[in-house]
């Protein structure tokens, strides 16, 4: 049966801090190299949010651009969904707090917890719940103050992450561009290998929690950098395969910025040259969350996505969760 509605893209918008951390502001901090950081991560430089700057501000900054560009109020907005692993607050949600900034009266509001894949879990939601005609204009953002949760005395994980956002409007469109398929993922028997401990109902704040440095985040890099790979991979030639696709259909690839070694895998896994994969990474490091959405506006804004072209987007995060999207502008 076909569909009749294709949710599309008619808006993006991104923001990030002003604040630049380098790699050499990073050598005077810990026990760390530029070499290092760039060889091994591909890493040069990340954003990082001032003491007054949460992450529903950098959310409703990224969305009144998306607005800008899709022509469109924030009363038309019908839903709007935030992607977080570092929100405001426990309650209400980033997604409350998002609508009440830009004045979205009528919309309905959602966190996801999907870590770096929230922001494809939430494009795959919000597409089903267009094409069942249950809403017409739904916002999604990514968006994350990772710096905020990150342990500066540890160079296993200090030098990775940044901060910032980025966000889409989907409409209803008749035609036959649009999300043309996705597939999610998880395996939630690896959730300890990236996690941040403290600070929910299995270790409330305390004393001895905030003595231990549970509040922030704990990864063991190599483990997720293994699944990492093998999971994009697949989540790549799944999607492809759905949309009735294959590699040479595909003008960008836009994958989650975690790590430049993973990109190039993922490229590598469904044979496409890396001058058809989106990077910034080298600029933001890891956003989680933000990564996607804040790569998608830069390469819109940049002209590097043209009508008919196809894009591929990839995640993976902490869940582990994973997954990916076709996109046909
Ligand atoms: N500077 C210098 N040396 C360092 C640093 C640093 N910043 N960090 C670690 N090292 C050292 C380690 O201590 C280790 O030393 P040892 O061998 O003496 O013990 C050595 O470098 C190698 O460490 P590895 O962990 O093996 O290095 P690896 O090549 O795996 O790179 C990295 C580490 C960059 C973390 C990589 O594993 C990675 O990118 N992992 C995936 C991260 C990811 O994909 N996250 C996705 C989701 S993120 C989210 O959901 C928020």
């Amino acid at each position: 049966m076909g569909r009749e509605t294709v949710a599309e893209i008619v808006g993006t918008g991104s923001a990030v801090p002003e604040r630049i951390v380098t790699n050499f502001d990073l050598e005077k901090m810990v026990d760390t190299s530029d070499e290092w950081i760039r060889t091994r991560t591909g890493i040069r430089e990340r954003r990082v949010a001032d003491g007054n700057t949460a992450t529903s501000d950098l959310a409703a900054q990224a969305t009144n651009r998306a607005l800008e560009d899709a022509k469109l109020g924030a009363e038309d907005l019908d839903m709007i969904m935030v992607a977080t692993v570092t929100p405001d607050m426990n309650f209400p949600s980033t997604a409350c707090l998002v609508q009440d900034k830009i004045g979205a009266k009528r919309a309905a509001v959602l966190d996801i917890g999907a870590a770096c894949s929230g922001f494809l879990y939430g494009l795959s939601l919000a597409r089903s719940l267009i094409d069942i005609g249950e809403y017409s204009t739904i916002l999604v953002i990514g968006a994350e103050t990772l710096t905020k949760i990150t342990d500066w005395r540890d160079r296993n994980t200090c030098v990775l992450f940044g901060d910032g956002a980025g966000a889409a409007i989907l409409q209803a469109g008749k035609g036959k561009k649009g999300i043309l398929a996705t597939y999610l993922g998880g395996d939630g028997s690896l959730g300890s290998l990236l996690n941040l401990p403290a600070g929910g109902s299995r270790l409330p704040a305390s004393h001895q929690t905030i003595d231990e440095k549970l509040h922030y985040i704990k990864m063991a890099g190599n483990e997720v950098f293994k699944s990492a790979v093998r999971a994009m991979g697949n989540s790549a030639v799944v999607v492809l395969e759905k949309a009735g696709l294959s590699n040479q259909d595909v003008d960008l690839l836009i994958t989650h910025q975690a790590n430049l070694r993973i990109i190039q895998a993922t490229a590598k896994r469904i044979h496409l040259p890396m001058e058809k994969v989106y990077v910034n990474i080298d600029r933001y490091g890891n956003t989680s969350a933000a990564s996607i959405p804040l790569a998608l506006d830069e390469a819109h804004r940049n002209g590097l996505i043209k009508e008919g072209d196809i894009s591929l987007l990839v995640s993976f995060g902490a869940g582990f969760t994973w997954g990916s999207v076709v996109i046909k502008w």
